[in-house]
């Protein structure tokens, strides 16, 4: 076989993130620090709340972010608690950034750092942006079902410019874990299991939420930095369990892991948030190899890294530092540039550079690198927040909501539609069950940051607001007990019922893994209650995480994935229920039939025993080995017939056409996907690997030629040392509207010239 190894997709070039003369001037600060100062930029804190309550405020934080504390509940604590936010540290010049909203506040921090301590140099916030700030987008999941990088970078923008008026220049986002298992809560933020979506999403997210540089080679006002996180292979903490550990072949981690990193380092992401899990026996927190040789030798990456809440001291719980003066030490010399919240770095690194154990230049680049991030936001020039502009994100604006509609629209994944049941008909008297349905604040989903559940339209009202003819019993939820009475009230005399099932806000996001992820609850009795009335029954479901189906998918005719949208959930599923919006997303995870299945994920590398019918093969006695709906699946309400399917190459790019038709009776939208395998390696590659997607929009009747193209250069793999290969051979190659029903070419492709 010829192979050619390639240097194609090792090491990138980095645009410089500053000038000379802002370098200059970094350089000039550096010089002008004392130890202290320099080690004062690595810390990160957040306010301690004093006075009766007794978690941390991260901590409290994510408690509200991913729905185990209200909003409302929220408030109370901080207006009666006292906080500390550290101001004398902060005038002493030993904090470089907090974690706080809210633009007075931060304003009155950002004083003290810039008037009262000795060198003035500005603060920097941190804050969990990820799908929204006041505006509610829909989850990451649901939206990389859109399948739509302007609907990434949309969003991303809006998220930026509500965070940035509110005083935060900087998100911890996006999340751009693969993640493969369903049980793993945190599914809910990321993009799904495939590394050219992660990819797209990854280099569309950072364009959105940092924009281009002014004229003073600024991210302006309306823009703030992104932080890719987390780095790395996070999403496949072992039983889909969070924070648990990883092993991986490096080959696994740069073919599928690594890419959606890589394309964010590369669209010039200026912070990198390092993963909480061990890579391989070390933890992301203190592992040279992930951030000295991958991310900033490898991808050239010029900004910063930070920790992960509390990482650095929880090296000492993985039992790889003694104390946290050894884990400040591990860090540090590993690369690690600011330490989130652990007081590690501020208790240890003076002692640790006078002993030697870690150089001052060490210290330095840390600096340097934070420093080059509050330049490049003009933190120096513009230190402060708007607090009138702030202020006007009381309402949420018309074109943000705007936004928020048309990407929940598009997230929506119809998985059936048994004898054309959706979309209803307005004439149809509609009985709506279920306590999702009227449930604002649970449709926010997991990291809602800012969003006000009392402010997302609630499937109930985006249904009333249509159709005068429905009428609703909240007769059952994930945590509450099925009421048949309500049920059978509300059932009687309709033609039709809409069950809406699903997950809490609580049940998907950090610290959320379910070992069971079928619908909690009593739920599916009432689903069981609706089929028994013999009635044509739709499923809407509203979940952080694909959630095990088979019995659903085998009994009830129509289901409506929805996920959970934000802001605009209930207009987004009420359009497309009532034919408004023709469904147009695309599953961009697997899902399982039962739990047991888990992981399951479309591109596995072939075993040596494929098939799923004869006893020794790799699959099941008890469970289908099929994923119930592929990656890449999604219904319209109408139907897309593929033909005349080419593939031709021209010097370094393959061109794959195919005429796609509108064979239905109403418009809508595909997402033609172009797979390929290849077919001998030297490694065992996958039995498919999304290459390329285009969507297009055709009218019933309407066909059109579609061409996706594959650099040759993209169609190679790493090995476990690391090497890029391009082998010569036969491939195959994949056509069509999801991962499994696929026209498909073989050709041979050969690299070398
Ligand atoms: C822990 C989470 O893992 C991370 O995603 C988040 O950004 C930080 N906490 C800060 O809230």
């Amino acid at each position: 076989m010829s192979m050619v190894i390639t240097s194609e997709n090792s090491t990138v070039e980095r645009r410089e993130i500053l000038n000379d003369a802002q370098k200059q001037r970094v350089e000039e600060l550096v010089s002008k620090m004392t130890l202290t100062e320099k080690i004062g930029q690595l810390n990160q804190i957040s306010p301690s709340i004093v006075g009766g309550f007794e978690v941390p405020f991260e901590e409290l934080v994510e408690m509200v972010t991913d729905g185990r504390v209200s909003h409302e509940e929220f408030e109370r604590i901080m207006s009666s608690a006292k906080q500390d936010y550290h101001e004398d540290m902060i005038e002493a010049g030993q904090v470089g950034a907090v974690m706080v909203s809210g633009a007075a506040l931060f304003n009155r921090l950002q004083k003290i750092a810039v008037e009262k301590s000795r060198l003035g140099i500005p603060l920097i916030t941190g804050f969990d942006v990820i799908h929204g700030f006041r505006t509610a987008f829909p989850i990451p999941l649901a939206e990389s079902c859109s399948f739509d990088e302007e609907v990434f970078e949309r969003t991303g923008r809006i998220e930026a410019k509500e965070a940035r008026a509110c005083g935060i220049q900087w998100a911890f986002s996006p999340m751009l874990d693969i993640a493969r298992d369903a049980r793993w809560g945190r599914i809910s933020e990321g993009a799904g299991q495939d590394p050219l979506l992660g990819a797209v999403f990854a280099r569309a997210r950072v364009r959105g939420m940092q924009g281009e540089r002014d004229a003073e080679n600024h991210i302006d006002g309306e823009h703030l930095a992104a932080c890719l996180k987390h780095f790395a292979a996070y999403g496949a903490a072992e039983s889909g369990q969070d924070y648990n550990t990883v092993s991986m072949a490096r080959s696994l981690l740069f073919n599928i892991y690594l890419p959606a990193f890589r394309a964010g380092a590369e669209a010039g992401a200026l912070t990198v948030m390092a993963a909480f899990n061990d890579l391989n026996g070390v933890p992301c927190t203190v592992n040279s190899f992930l951030l000295r040789d991958v991310l900033k030798k490898q991808y050239g990456f010029k900004g910063f890294v930070v920790s992960d809440a509390n990482a650095i001291k929880e090296c000492i719980s993985h039992g790889i530092a003694e104390d946290l003066k050894d884990a400040a030490k591990q860090a540090v010399n590993a690369g690690m540039d600011m330490d989130m919240g652990s007081g590690a770095f501020s208790g240890s690194l003076e002692e640790l550079v006078r002993s030697g154990e870690v150089k001052e230049e060490t210290l330095d680049e840390a600096v340097r690198r934070i420093l080059t991030v509050k330049t490049a936001l003009g933190l120096f020039e513009h230190p402060y927040a708007s607090e009138e502009e702030a202020a006007g994100y009381g309402e949420l604006p018309a074109e943000h909501r705007a936004a928020a509609l048309d990407s929940a629209e598009r997230s929506i994944v119809l998985l059936k539609n048994e004898g054309d049941i959706l979309p209803l008909g307005k004439d149809k008297k509609i009985a709506l069950v279920g306590d999702l349905a009227d449930d604002g604040e649970n449709m926010l989903g997991a990291w809602s940051a800012l969003g006000r559940g009392s402010e997302s339209v609630t499937i109930l009202e985006g249904m009333q607001a249509r159709s005068s003819r429905v009428r609703y019993a909240d007769c059952g939820g994930p945590e509450k007990c099925f009421d048949e009475q309500k049920f059978s009230a509300c059932a009687e005399g309709a033609d039709v019922i809409v069950v809406c099932a699903g997950e809490l806000n609580k049940h998907s996001g950090e610290a959320s893994s379910r070992a069971d992820i079928t619908l909690p609850g009593e739920q599916r009795k009432m689903i069981e209650a609706a089929l028994g009335t013999g009635k044509p029954v739709v499923l809407v479901l509203c979940n952080g995480r694909p959630l095990a189906l088979g019995w659903e998918a085998g009994r009830v005719p129509a289901i409506l994935e929805t996920w959970q949208l934000g802001s605009e959930a209930g207009n987004a599923v009420a359009a497309v229920l009532f034919g408004e919006y023709a469904p147009s997303g695309r599953l961009s995870v697997t899902i399982p039939s039962v739990t047991g299945q888990c992981p399951r994920y479309y591109n596995h590398p072939s075993t040596g025993r494929p098939g799923s019918r004869s006893k020794f093969t790799s699959r099941y006695l008890d469970a289908p080995v099929e994923a119930l709906y592929p990656f890449g699946f999604g219904l319209s309400y109408t139907s897309f017939a593929y033909s005349d399917f080419e593939m031709s190459e021209e010097g370094d790019t393959l061109t794959a056409s195919v005429t796609v038709g509108n064979t239905g009776k109403t418009a809508g939208e595909e997402t033609v996907q172009l797979y390929m395998r290849d077919c001998v390696a030297s490694i065992v590659r996958p039995v498919k690997e999304l290459k390329a997607f285009a969507k297009v929009r055709l009218e019933p009747g309407e066909s059109r030629k579609v061409t996706l193209r594959l650099r040759k250069a993209d169609m190679g793999f790493y090995d476990d040392v690391m090497d890029y290969h391009l082998e010569d051979g036969t491939f195959e190659f994949y056509v069509g509207g999801d991962s499994e029903n696929c026209l498909k070419v073989t050709r041979e492709v050969f690299f070398r010239q």
